[in-house]
């Protein structure tokens, strides 16, 4: 029999896991930002749509940052404004200074999320700042994004390991970190930027928050799968307690300022664990699988989910 014939895992539960995680779907933004050619905006929508309809409840959309630094995401607002939203199903975008969040609240966003760098290197190349100069452009931001009432996510990447300048202390991330708490961010994201990341690493930065006083609850985990370890970084997240994983549909992704990154942890794969360990997502695989598979034909190349590969491949 075939995992195709199978078409889900066997459930075993393990013990010390969470019963429910929440998945924050990226595909559409991290997916789609680092796609050679830009995706019509008729796709990314039924893109969206479909996911919803495969019970994701955590869409991120878009992001409102410079067209010209990201131009496969410069249809932001003509996104916006022809998204069919889903009840339940939250939609939040990227913005990375006040200029972003103008154009989000225009656009009537209520979930944004800012995203530092843990590293000076990136800093400059992702965002044209230094280390401390990120933090003057976000603190505005997250200022007047929740005095609106709105929610805001902080990302913190190159968590794990820089591509300019090596490996990165697990202090220095949760600096970076407690600065985006402190300036009222409801959640951090833990990015592995270029996926270098081993289960323990994964263990020393998430103790390091621990032993800094954060919740755990405050913390996701956003895994890029270059060296394969996505999954396995995502199950030591799982046993310290982190109940929200990122991923990507089809494990679209990567970041054009960070060559060496690829492809996100796909949602199926993830799912295919989740589901094996009994744990809660309210995602319908086969939908989801559905889902890659067609967006794989839009894109003209394979998925690189194994579990889309063996279920549809
Ligand atoms: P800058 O060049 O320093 O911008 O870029 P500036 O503040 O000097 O402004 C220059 C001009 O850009 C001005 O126009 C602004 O109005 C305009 P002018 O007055 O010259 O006519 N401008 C904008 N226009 C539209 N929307 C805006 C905006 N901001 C300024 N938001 C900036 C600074 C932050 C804008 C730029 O560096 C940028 O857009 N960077 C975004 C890079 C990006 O999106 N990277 C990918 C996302 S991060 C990621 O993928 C990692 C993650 O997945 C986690 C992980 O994996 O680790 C989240
Ligand atoms: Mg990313």
């Amino acid at each position: 029999m075939t995992a195709r014939d199978l078409g889900l895992p066997t459930v075993i539960p393990a013990p010390g896991l969470p019963e429910r995680v929440t998945i924050w779907e990226v595909g559409a933004r991290d997916g789609l930002q680092n796609e050679d050619t830009v995706v019509p905006v008729e796709v990314k929508l039924e893109f969206l749509d479909r996911l919803a309809g495969a019970g994701l409840t955590t869409l991120e959309a878009t992001s409102f940052v410079h067209p010209k630094w990201i131009p496969q995401l410069a249809d932001a607002e003509q996104l916006l404004a022809n998204l069919e939203q889903h009840d339940g199903v939250r939609y939040p975008v990227l913005v990375p200074n006040e200029r972003g969040l103008d154009r989000a609240l225009a656009a009537g966003v209520r979930h944004v999320a800012i995203f530092a760098s843990a590293t000076e290197t990136f800093a400059s190349r992702n965002l044209n700042r230094t280390l401390d100069s990120q933090m003057t452009m976000f603190e505005p931001v997250v200022t007047r994004a929740t005095g609106e009432g709105l929610d805001v996510r902080g990302y913190v990447s190159m968590c794990f390991g820089d591509p300019w300048e090596g490996s990165v202390d697990p202090a220095r991330v949760v600096e970076v970190g407690r600065r985006l708490l402190d300036m009222g961010c409801s959640q951090l994201s833990l990015g592995d930027t270029i996926g270098v990341a081993t289960a323990g690493q994964v263990s020393a930065v998430l103790g390091a928050f621990a032993d800094a006083g954060t919740p755990v609850e405050r913390l996701a985990v956003h895994f890029h799968d270059t060296y394969g370890q996505a999954l396995t970084n995502t199950l030591e997240a799982l046993r310290h307690g982190v109940t929200t994983v990122d991923s990507s549909a089809g494990g679209l992704g990567g970041c054009p300022y960070a060559e060496s990154a690829t492809g996100n942890l796909a949602t199926e794969d993830l799912v295919w664990l989740l589901d094996g360990l009994g744990i809660e997502t309210g995602v319908d695989l086969d939908r989801l699988a559905d889902t890659s598979a067609w967006m794989a034909g839009e894109l003209g190349r394979p998925s690189p989910s194994r579990v889309v590969r063996a279920l549809r491949g």
